[in-house]
Order: C-alpha cells, then sequence, then structure tokens
C-alpha cells in the first residue's frame, strides 16, 4: 500500500506516483505511470532501480550495514554455521534445535551426485576453467532430477534448494580434482559441510585418517557465510530474471553462476591473485598505483557498488585472514604484497578520495592462497556459498505471483528504412 505519492509532470499532466515505505532503507517511488504518460524510465546500471520486493538481506551502503533476516552480518559469522544461514536465508529465521538437526540430516541425505554425472567432466579438458565445468554440470543437473522440476510445486521447489546446497562442494571439489586428474572423492556425511569440501578437495584415497586444521574449516565455512547472499547483486538477479520465465532452478543457477564469473563481480578474488602476480614485488607498486590513477587498470578486489564506506563482510574477512595467516605461520611474500596494497590505497587521496576500500575478494582471495586452494577455484567456492542465496531469492520470487522480467531500452538505431537488394547495396 502507498503511505505518500510523488507527481511526474509531463506535458503539463500531473501523473501520482505511489510511494511505498519498507522496513528500512530508501522508499521507492512506482513508476508504472511512466508508461501511462508515454515515457520509460532510463537507468544503466540499476542505480536507483528496485525491480523486486524481498525481505532477504537488506544492506545500508554508507553505514557498512549488511543484514541476512535482519540478522547482522558480523554477528552470523561470528556465532552461526553456514548452514545455519543458509537455513535462514531460505526459512526467514535461524533454526531451532530441532530445524537444525532437520535441515543438517537432510542436506547430508543429498551430498551425492548421479554416477552418470561423472562423465560430464570427462567432457571437458582437463585444462578446463572450473567455473566452465561448473556453468555446465549444475545446468545439467536438470536432466537428472525430471520428477522435481515443476517449479509451481512447493515440495520440488524445496527438495531443489537442498539439493542444490547439499551437491555444490561435492560438484566444486569434482572440478578441482578433474583439474588434477586425481579420483574424485565421494562425500564423507559424518564432517561438517566446511570439512567434507576440504576434505573432497584435498583428500586422496589414501588418505584413510584425513583431519582438516580446525582453523582452516573455520575460515572456510566462514567464507561460504559472508558469500552466502547480497541482496540484488548481477548474480542474483540474474537468477530471478531467468527464473522468471519459469525456467528450472539448476539452469537459473547455471545462470547465476555464469553472470559470478566476470572480474567486476565474483571473478574478482581470482582477478586479485592475477594482480598480485603482475605486480611482482612491493617494489613495483608505486607504478602499478600509477596505472591504476590513469585508469589503466583497476585495483581489483577494491571498491563496491553498494558499500561507499566500508565492506562489513571485508571487515570479518580481515580478521579470519590474520587468523589463518598466523595459524599457518605463512610468510608469503604475496601476501607481504598484498598488505602493502592495501597501506597504500588505505591512505592514498586517489583511493580516499572515491571511496574505495577493500571489499571482501581482497581477503577472501589472500585466504583461499593460504589454505593451499588454487587461484582457479577462488569463483567456485564463491559460487557455491552464494548458491544458498540465489536459491533464496528464487524460492522467495516463486512464492507470490510474478512477472516475467522484461526491461525495455532507450533505442538510439537507425529509424526506418526499406530493404535494399544485396546486389544495389553500396
Ligand atoms: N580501482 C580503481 N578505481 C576504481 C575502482 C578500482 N577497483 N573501482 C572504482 N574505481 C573508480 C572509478 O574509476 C571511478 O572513478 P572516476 O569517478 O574518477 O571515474 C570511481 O571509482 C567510481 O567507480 P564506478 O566504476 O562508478 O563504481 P561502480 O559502482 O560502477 O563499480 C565495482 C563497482 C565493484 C564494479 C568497481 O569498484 C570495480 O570494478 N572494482 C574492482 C573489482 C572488484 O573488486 N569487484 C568485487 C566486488 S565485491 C564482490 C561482489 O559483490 O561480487
Amino acid at each position: 500500500m502507498a503511505d505518500n505519492q510523488a507527481t511526474l509532470t509531463v506535458d503539463g499532466k500531473d501523473y501520482q506516483l505511489p510511494i511505498t515505505e519498507g522496513t528500512l532503507g530508501p522508499s521507492v517511488i512506482e513508476v508504472a505511470a511512466f508508461q501511462k504518460a508515454g515515457y520509460w524510465t532510463y537507468d544503466p546500471g540499476f542505480m536507483a532501480t528496485a525491480p523486486v520486493e524481498s525481505k532477504i538481506t537488506f544492506i545500508d551502503g554508507g553505514k557498512g550495514e549488511l543484514l541476512h533476516r535482519g540478522y547482522p552480518i558480523d554477528q552470523l559469522a561470528n556465532n552461526a554455521e553456514y548452514l545455519e544461514v543458509a537455513y535462514a536465508l531460505i526459512h526467514g529465521d535461524l533454526p531451532n534445535a530441532e530445524q537444525k538437526a532437520d535441515f543438517y540430516e537432510k542436506i547430508r541425505q543429498h551430498t551425492g551426485v548421479h554416477d552418470q554425472l561423472r562423465k560430464f567432466f570427462e567432457g571437458f579438458r582437463r585444462d578446463a576453467h572450473p567455473m566452465a565445468i561448473m556453468v555446465g554440470v549444475v545446468g545439467a543437473l536438470s536432466a537428472f532430477y525430471h520428477e522435481n522440476l515443476d517449479v509451481s510445486n512447493e515440495e520440488h521447489r524445496e527438495i531443489t534448494a537442498i539439493r542444490l546446497i547439499a551437491k555444490m562442494p561435492t560438484l566444486a571439489a569434482m572440478s578441482y580434482k578433474y583439474s588434477k586428474g586425481e579420483p574424485f572423492m565421494y562425500p564423507r556425511n559424518d564432517f561438517n559441510y566446511a570439512e567434507n569440501f576440504l576434505y573432497m578437495m584435498f583428500a586422496t584415497p589414501a588418505d584413510v585418517d584425513y583431519k582438516t586444521n580446525d582453523v582452516i574449516t573455520r575460515a572456510m565455512d566462514k567464507i561460504f557465510t559472508l558469500h552466502a547472499d547480497h541482496e540484488q547483486n548481477a548474480s542474483t538477479s540474474t537468477v530471478r530474471l531467468a527464473g522468471s520465465t519459469g525456467a528450472n532452478p539448476y539452469a537459473c543457477i547455471a545462470a547465476g553462476i555464469a553472470a559470478l564469473w566476470g572480474p567486476s563481480h565474483g571473478g574478482a578474488n581470482e582477478a586479485v591473485l592475477e594482480m598480485l602476480d603482475e605486480i611482482g614485488s612491493v617494489e613495483n607498486v608505486p607504478e602499478f598505483m600509477e596505472k591504476v590513477k590513469s585508469r589503466e587498470v583497476k585495483l581489483m578486489g577494491f571498491g563496491h557498488r553498494v558499500y561507499k564506506n566500508f565492506d562489513p563482510r571485508a571487515q570479518v574477512m580481515k580478521e579470519t585472514c590474520d587468523e589463518v595467516l598466523d595459524a599457518l605461520g605463512i610468510n608469503d611474500p604475496k601476501l607481504e604484497l598484498a598488505m602493502a596494497l592495501e597501506k597504500i590505497a588505505l591512505e592514498d587521496p586517489f583511493f580516499v578520495e572515491r571511496n574505495l576500500y577493500p571489499n571482501v575478494d581482497f581477503y577472501s582471495g589472500i585466504i583461499l592462497k593460504a589454505i593451499g586452494i588454487p587461484t582457479s577455484m577462488f569463483t567456485v567456492i564463491f559460487a557455491l556459498a552464494r548458491t544458498s542465496g540465489w536459491i533464496s531469492h528464487w524460492l522467495e520470487m516463486h512464492s507470490a505471483p510474478f512477472k516475467i522480467g522484461r526491461p525495455r531500452q532507450l533505442y538510439t538505431g537507425e529509424t526506418h528504412r526499406d530493404f535494399v537488394k544485396v546486389e544495389d547495396r553500396k
């Protein structure tokens, strides 16, 4: 219900635009009346456009606040496990003890993938980027679950959400094992979610007593939590747009993975490490910074469309980064270089004036490198974690009537002209 009205005046005629207040954040002006007035709104990059109403995640970019279902991200990351956060994203509240046990059990039951899916991996070159494999194999899951693909059926939607969250670590680890030429490891359901992922990544069949380091397992789980959801970002919007056509959820999540891959989004964590490789050593930092300032290159892992003061995920990630480097006693020159870059960027007026701060991907890349995860897997891990957010938004969309997403455009191409036969064309 509109609480207030704005007035649009076009060619001397007034149109009333309802203003609706949310529970937090700016109110929205409904712009449907623009169409009545014969106009479309123009907002490249969706800088001021809210295409959906959502109850899942709230971000206040100015304050550096991120809430999932109302819970602050630092409280979740420091106290809850990723799967509890996934439950809250899907169901609206953190689970009580019984709900938690039930949800975890359901996830455990679905960690395996159909044996036939192995053949999909074999179709890829060993040097294929694991994100390319993930786009393919996650989309291919829809070919295995015909019986639960009715998107209008709530039970089907729920089991699909469980399957996706349960299988992502397995598929992600398989994409790594395939690139290494090592055998795939079956999930260990006696391990927790993060532990099981690390096991499937790093154990081999010879490691009968495989154990993970607690600091690393906890850091991995925090990385998952800190990437779980982020409101209507590019990949989530992609999942919603694909879902708005009634497409099956596996295809929608595959579309989200594709959108996440770009270096301006989830691909940034991989790009941070590539940038560190390019810079080489601390003495080359000033020269690199000159290139950033002349807009030749971007400082990857810095800046954010929404956070213009600090990224609250980056704060927790930095603490975790320190813990991991300390626990592992790591003394890698690349990490030293990253810290030198961070220091300069936080003090340099170019970055300060533009409110460019380290984002979550700056520190997550450093932690993942310290854990021994190869750079090409960084964005895969982001995708694994973001699956709970993507599927929550897809579920939210399907829980109420929605329209197919169909933006309009400002057309600036040729006006009407007549067909010319090929022999008469200039
Ligand atoms: N390095 C250097 N300059 C930058 C950077 C950067 N990383 N980011 C923004 N700027 C400059 C930009 O050139 C512009 O300067 P000016 O006004 O003088 O032309 C100003 O800052 C504003 O930038 P913008 O491009 O309008 O900002 P945006 O909101 O469109 O872009 C962004 C946000 C995240 C795409 C961008 O900051 C960026 O490309 N960062 C590097 C990639 C990265 O780390 N992405 C991960 C984001 S966090 C994880 C996720 O959510 O996926």
